[in-house]
């Protein structure tokens, strides 16, 4: 018996293992360390079945790349840096090698390959799941991260769902959807950026791969690892451990490159539908907003203005006179914006398209051929764009609208959106050289058609500033154009998913961005079109929208009653400016956005993930801003820490704190922080209309000290880069009771002659002592307000209380 038990044992393990030998490995994964190089900033792995080159680019910024095969030429449309430095330190041991910069540990183990990142004092930030790190199904590449208990994951860019992404899962592919649900994804952006929130630190992981991704942020794998993935390319991430959330936005747009310093005027209110059409149309709504006194600075032409939708074209009969139109226009301050599609319709004799097919623009299949897809202008033909020569080629097609006066340029439809969506694969470009299919270029061609705008109308408008916008991008893209967030829908849940659209492309590299007021498609109620316009003045990108067919939505459709608050909404929008336009200019310099999910400043504070407060927001560095529901008239609102003013009675809050607050159409809830000072001017019916000279400085009474850096120029041309603008830091020091103006540094003059200082939430003053000068503040309502004239040179003041 026994020996027929052992007998039946050998013939199984054997028949086990034999089977198991002819099972065909299913996945691959790096495998076992065998040798490796290393340079200054540059160290190479041979594992068994895979090469990994882990790269320094800064001291907080890590690159891994892993093929299977052999390494391609490295080619990014993102990233605009190199590696550059030197690793502090290298050791190896049997188990290990670790490599550490000035500011993190890497440490990659050997048996199997695994790689983590830890901070300097030795805390883990982020690691390779320990049983499949990096994994390949055939060309399908996939990271396996160690997922903490407590981790959150913010980012991604455009996309919908919670601010804390955990347990959710995504995919990238620009795709046209409209009227998207509320949890539909892909929308129209690639941005394969996140950040990690756990312990008290805070990383950041950018997936430089276009080809379809993945991101698995805990969701359907036990809560035991994320993953983030691809069908094809190379693994390529880069790690950023800079310690918080803005810092790693620093080091993100530095990585991948800031955002334009916008026009100011496209930070004025505009005025958008499908279709203001004839040129009287457009001249008429332009009159209604001066004669209704609801400032507006752009007027959009969509598609109707073109010629049987040839881009490029103006109607003959809707648009006869496009210059004097624009010109009429320009006279009463309105700047002209139009749309753009990528798709070039098919028809001999069509400039566009003629030189196009002469010289190889489009997209074409592998026998020569070029594409044809349907879109506006029936059969049409798609430009390459990622061929630097076809590139070039669209931009000097602008001069069809600049010489007309237009001065914005919306990009639209380029997913690319043709009807029936699926455009086959095999489709070939240039990659800039690196030739590819569709499949590689699909995500970048919408950033790729954005960059070939900016650059082509930046040479064509003579140092002025265009103003273009896009609909799908891909990281990176923020160097070329602002965003609109699409087909939005006319219904309050997607008025508040807009705001956490536009605060997660935000943390994502764009920091000028907003949905269409009112909802793209559906009729909006008054009180909601009413609350939109409200919140829209809160918002970086300031744009109402109607499809075709929708009813009129401008200011003045609404009674009476709700275009007196629309009306105050936009003037606040105005007196805004100065605030604006310094913190438009921040995110050149840091890349932190106008609109900020409170999860930049307060990453480890669980609240401001709840549902009910995930939507709030600071609006630049002061303002907070809780976005309520048409029907919400009152709402429930979390205060972090700190103190808070509201900013429409100045009662003052101790943060650290919920509760139930009015939230009526007139009053949006707006807090601002103690120690705010915001500086402001009178409002005004456009950007460039002549304010009346004085600059309003409001001041918070607070804590600590504070500062904010006030930025002037022209609001128009490139003259800023030579240092033609104007900048002063203007500190409160809440202790000495004390304000502060620097010097006013740079060649522009600025604007402002006259000063008055607005006192929120101090006691009673009973002087100010500026240099040996002493004035009596004056009193208006519950505040005080000091006036002095608004000098270049440095001053101070301070304050005596009663
Ligand atoms: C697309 C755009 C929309 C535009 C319409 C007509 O749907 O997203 O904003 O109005 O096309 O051009």
């Amino acid at each position: 018996m026994r020996k027929i038990f052992y007998f039946s044992f050998i013939i199984l393990l054997f028949l086990s293992m034999h089977l198991f030998a002819q099972t065909p490995r299913l996945s691959t994964q790096l495998g076992d360390y065998k040798s490796h190089q290393i340079t200054d900033n540059e160290l190479s792995i041979a594992a068994e079945n895979a090469m990994l080159k882990i790269y320094l680019y800064q001291d907080d910024i890590i690159r891994i790349r892993a093929v299977k095969n052999a390494f391609k030429n490295d080619h990014s449309f993102a990233v605009i840096q190199k590696p550059m430095g030197k690793f502090k330190e290298f050791t190896e041991t049997a188990e290990m090698l670790t490599l550490k910069t000035q500011k993190l540990i890497i440490q990659i183990k050997k048996k199997p390959i695994r790689i983590s990142f830890l901070n300097n004092s030795g805390i883990e930030l982020n690691s390779d799941d320990a049983d499949f790190g990096i994994t390949w199904q055939g060309n399908e590449v996939t990271c396996y991260k160690k997922l903490f208990k407590d981790e959150k994951f913010i980012g991604l860019g455009e996309k919908t769902g919670p601010l804390n992404r955990r347990s959710m899962s995504y995919e990238n592919w620009n795709s046209d959807v409209p009227a998207y649900s509320l949890d539909k994804d892909p929308l129209y952006a690639t941005i394969p950026f996140y950040m990690g929130i756990h312990q008290n630190s805070v990383y950041g992981l950018f997936f430089d791969n276009s080809f379809k991704s993945n991101f698995v942020f805990g969701a359907s794998t036990d809560e035991t690892m994320m993953s983030f993935g691809a069908v094809d390319g190379e693994m390529n991430y880069y790690f950023m451990g800079s310690g918080s959330v803005s810092e790693v936005i620093k080091s993100y747009t530095w990585l991948c490159g800031r955002a334009q310093l916008p026009p100011k005027w496209s930070l004025g209110f505009q005025q958008c539908r499908w279709s203001y059409y004839p040129d009287k149309e457009v001249l008429n709504l332009a009159k209604t907003f001066r004669e209704k006194k609801f400032p507006c600075d752009v007027i959009y032409l969509d598609i109707h203005h073109m010629n049987n939708y040839k881009v490029f074209t103006f109607h003959p009969e809707y648009f006869p006179e496009p210059a004097e139109l624009i010109n009429e226009l320009k006279q009463m301050g309105f700047h002209v914006v139009v749309i753009v599609d990528p798709g070039l319709k098919v028809e001999e004799g069509y400039t566009a398209y003629d030189q196009g097919v002469k010289n190889n623009y489009f997209i074409k299949y592998p026998n020569g051929k070029e594409y044809t897809g349907d879109v506006w202008p029936g059969r049409s033909h798609f430009t390459d764009y990622t061929n630097p020569k076809a590139r070039e080629w669209w931009g000097t097609l602008f001069d069809a609208y600049t010489k007309n006066g237009v001065e914005g340029f919306w990009n639209d439809m380029n997913e690319p959106a043709v009807w029936g969506q699926k455009i086959p694969d095999l489709l070939e470009m240039d990659f800039e050289g690196n030739k590819s299919t569709i499949r590689e270029g699909h995500n970048i061609f919408g950033m790729q058609m954005s960059r070939g705008t900016f650059d082509g109308t930046k040479k064509l408008m003579n140092n002025k500033r265009p103003l273009v916008i896009t609909r799908a991008t891909y990281a990176g893209g923020q160097r070329f154009s602002t965003i609109w967030t699409g087909d939005n829908a006319a219904n309050d849940d997607h008025m508040l998913l807009g705001v956490r659209l536009v605060n997660s492309l935000g943390i994502s590299g764009f920091p000028f961005a907003g949905p269409d007021v009112g909802g793209f498609i559906g009729e909006p109620s008054s009180e909601l079109l009413t609350r939109w316009y409200t919140l829209g003045a809160f918002t970086p990108f300031y744009r109402c929208h109607s499809a075709y067919g929708e009813r009129y939505r401008e200011p003045w459709t609404l009674n009476k009653d709700l275009q007196d608050i629309v009306r105050k909404y936009i003037n606040l929008r105005y007196e805004m400016l100065p605030y604006l336009y310094s913190t438009a200019f921040q995110s050149t310099q840091t890349g932190m956005p106008m609109s900020r999910t409170l999860a930049i400043q307060y990453p480890f504070d669980e609240k401001i993930y709840q549902n009910d407060f995930q939507n709030q927001f600071m609006f630049g560095d002061y303002f907070l801003v809780a976005p309520a529901k048409s029907t919400q008239d009152v709402l429930k609102i979390y205060l972090p820490e700190g103190s808070w003013y509201r900013y429409s009675s100045d009662e003052k809050f101790s943060g650290n704190y919920t509760d139930y607050f009015p939230s009526p159409l007139n009053d949006l809830p707006v807090f601002v922080k103690e120690g705010a000072i915001i500086p402001m001017q009178n409002t005004v019916q456009y950007s460039q209309e002549e304010n009346d000279g004085w600059l309003y400085v409001h001041v918070y009474n607070g804590g600590s000290k504070t500062s904010f850096s006030m930025y002037e120029d022209d609001g128009i041309s490139y003259d800023f880069e030579k240092s033609v603008s104007c900048t002063r830091n203007i500190e409160f020091d809440a202790i000495k009771k004390s304000i502060s103006f620097s010097k006013q540094e740079g060649k522009f003059v600025s604007k402002f002659k006259n000063l008055k200082i607005i006192l929120h939430g101090f006691e009673k003053i009973a002087k100010v002592k500026l240099g040996s000068i002493e004035i009596v503040p004056a009193n208006l309502e519950n505040k005080q307000i000091i006036e002095t004239e608004y000098k270049n040179e440095a001053f101070s003041m301070i304050l005596f209380k009663e």
